[in-house]
């Protein structure tokens, strides 16, 4: 049996959803934030200015202390943390730090996919046309690829780790579009987002079924146990969909994003799911992938036809923001796709290699 052991000094409890404990931090801004939320500390804005403006510097994808920063925050609309007071979800520091990080973010994403956006929207072919061109067109790192043919069990373990942060609330982020499109593109949005909730049987809810996977690989299944292992860089594109999902003007983006997504997941998770069973993982590891090779097969239709066609169809202004969403998705997806790739050629792990914060045992 393989297991992974995190540990940072005192053993993580295991949790449930919403009854974990908040992050660790990872810098000047996330050490000050955390000291707000865990109470004792009034928030003094402009010493988190300060703070912010100390880590500004380089890549934001790559940013511990400002996506750890941001995760927090918006897990605060999510399921909360059991050391944290509920009542900050609504602090206007923490809005306000949050602003901050925003913005940097969305400026990126922005820039980042400039000419993605602009084939999307210049295009003249249907729109769900020219968004299943553009994820044709971006070319994707080959990570469903090596963990079907070769990877070791370690790195399989620490992909799981790293989509663990997200898959263990699987579709959530999306749903924040819901009362904020409205006509058939929300009809059809339930209708997707129905499926990812398991159409009726909490035990096929996605969330779920990854959580066995975890479990049949020997990870602990409970929400965010594994988050101060995870870099930044898979944290952004988690970052991502909730800021998508948080703002209405965004609401556009957030569809555009689970189009993406939907898009190119159905052939990854067969691969993966190959891999898994090549690696000898047991039936229940695989059955989550398994699950996404046909259900996301449908939902790539789905998204893009009848919830993002159909919505710039109602609402023509919205096609720019669609786009983007698309185009994100792809861009925060891809960079975490080569930053494992790259770890694991170098020989190293792709989780944070912080007080043997991480270690993979009997791999
Ligand atoms: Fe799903
Ligand atoms: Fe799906």
């Amino acid at each position: 049996m393989i297991h992974v052991r995190i540990t940072r000094g005192t053993w993580l409890l295991p949790t449930a959803r919403g009854l974990m404990r908040s992050p660790s931090p990872r810098g000047p801004l996330s050490a000050l934030v955390m000291s707000w939320l865990q109470g004792g500390v009034e928030p003094e804005v402009s010493a988190a200015r300060d703070a912010f403006e100390l880590s500004r510097a380089g890549d934001v994808i790559l940013d511990e202390d400002r996506q750890i920063t941001l995760w927090t925050l918006y897990e605060l609309h999510y399921g909360g943390f059991d050391d944290v007071d509920d009542r900050w979800e609504w602090s206007a520091a923490c809005l306000e730090v949050r602003s901050w990080l925003e913005d940097d973010l969305e400026a990126h994403l922005v820039d980042a996919t400039q000419e993605w956006v602009d084939s999307v929207v210049g295009g003249s072919d249907p729109v769900p046309e020219r968004l299943f061109a553009l994820v044709e067109a971006v070319e994707s790192p080959p990570l469903s690829g090596y963990l079907h043919r070769h990877a070791t069990r370690g790195q399989m373990l620490e992909f799981l780790t790293h989509r663990s942060i997200y898959t263990l609330k699987e579709a959530d982020p999306h749903s924040w579009a819901i009362p904020r499109i409205s006509g058939p593109a929300k009809v059809a949005l339930v209708e997707l987002q129905y499926d990812e909730y398991g159409a009726g049987r909490p035990a096929r809810q996605h969330a779920a079924m990854f959580a066995r996977t975890l479990d049949a690989c020997g990870l602990d299944d409970g929400y965010g146990t594994y988050i101060d292992a995870v870099p930044a860089v898979s944290l952004a594109g988690n970052n991502t969909m909730s800021m998508f999902g948080l703002h209405r003007r965004l609401r556009g983006a957030t569809v555009g994003h689970l189009a993406a997504f939907e898009a190119t997941s159905s052939l990854p998770a067969r691969r993966v799911a190959m891999g898994l069973r090549r690696l000898g993982f047991p039936d229940p590891a695989a059955a989550y992938f398994e699950e996404h090779i046909e259900a996301d097969a449908v939902h790539e239709q789905l998204a893009m036809r009848n919830i993002c066609g159909q919505l710039v169809k109602d609402y023509p202004d919205i096609l720019e923001s669609v786009a983007l969403g698309t185009a994100a998705c792809l861009y925060v997806d891809n960079r975490a796709a080569r930053f494992l790739l790259d770890a694991w050629k170098q020989g190293g792990s792709a989780l944070l290699p912080i007080d043997g914060l991480s270690e993979v045992v009997g791999a």
